[in-house]
């Protein structure tokens, strides 16, 4: 029997992609679900299917980049579906491409929404989780959050900064009943590149993970309580050579990267 039966899940980020396919996967296993994004349209969409497949959901609307508005959105949840039992921090965006070349704003909405993001979501929720003792929070980081890599510097920024802050956090809520879980998935086939300008031809042949099998790995994550899962082993193997051969590493990385953009 899944743990997280009749469990009060909120997914962040859920109209698409992993966040849609962790919904529909929780669904299935008896989990009450919070389906959250800013296009209500996707979501109801995602509620459809959930229900289809004989789960609960609900839809709560809301950008993760406006304080305000998450503190609101959160009242309205623990006031409507009850006390959240997990916290998926999913929802994020890239903006690809030469640091110079990229426009400052679309920076900016890289920092607001995956790390302002998660800082909103988590002082707005926490407070009720000590409260009870109990809860879990989970944050859908990237492997570029250990493995810094060229046209990333502002996503691997901030998802190194993801890390930083689920391990602080780790530390300072040792004993209060919270498990805080990161996984990093490799690359995962999803609307994300698009969305962030990546282009999809030049990364047609690299191999990548379907939402789907990127949503089983991230809910093995918080089964298993991992504190930081590695979605596949090569970036596994990468993240150990980058610390043990950094210079050889360094070349690898940036000779790999080079040739996906001659192609
Ligand atoms: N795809 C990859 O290769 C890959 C690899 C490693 C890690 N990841 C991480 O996995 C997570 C999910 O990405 P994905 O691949 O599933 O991409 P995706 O399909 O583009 O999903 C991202 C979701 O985030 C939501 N979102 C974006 N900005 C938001 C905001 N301000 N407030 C609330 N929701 C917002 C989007 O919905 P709305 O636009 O409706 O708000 C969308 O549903 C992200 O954190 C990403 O960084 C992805």
């Amino acid at each position: 029997m899944s743990c997280y039966r009749d469990a009060l899940v909120v997914v962040t980020g859920a109209g698409s992609g992993i966040g849609r396919q962790m919904c529909l996967q929780l669904g299935r296993q008896g989990a009450r679900v919070v389906l959250a994004g800013r296009r209500a349209a996707r979501l109801q969409v995602v509620q459809e299917e959930v229900a289809r497949l004989g789960g609960s959901a609900v839809v709560a609307a809301c950008d993760v980049t406006d304080a305000r508005q998450v503190l609101q959105w959160t009242e309205s949840i623990l006031k409507t579906a009850g006390a959240v039992d997990v916290l998926v921090n999913n929802a994020g965006r890239g903006a690809y491409g030469r640091f110079e070349l990229v426009a400052v704003d679309d920076h900016d909405a890289v920092i607001d929404t995956n790390l302002k993001g998660i800082i909103h979501t988590t002082h707005a929720m926490l407070p009720s989780m000590l409260e009870r003792g109990e809860g879990q929070l989970v944050y859908v980081s990237s492997v570029l959050g250990q493995l810094p890599a060229p046209e990333h510097a502002v996503y691997g920024a901030t998802k190194f900064a993801v890390n930083a802050f689920a391990e602080s956090l780790r530390h300072e809520l040792y004993g209060r009943g919270i498990d805080i879980v990161v996984a990093a998935p490799g690359l995962v086939d999803s609307e994300f590149a698009a969305a962030s300008g990546r282009p999809v031809a030049r990364f047609a042949k690299v191999p990548m993970k379907s939402a789907a099998a990127a949503a089983a790995d991230v809910l093995r994550a918080m089964e298993r309580r991992q504190h930081l899962a590695v979605g596949d082993r090569l970036s596994a193997a990468a993240i150990r050579l980058r610390r043990y051969a950094p210079k050889l590493f360094g070349w690898l990385f940036r000779h790999a990267f080079a040739r996906l953009r001659d192609r």
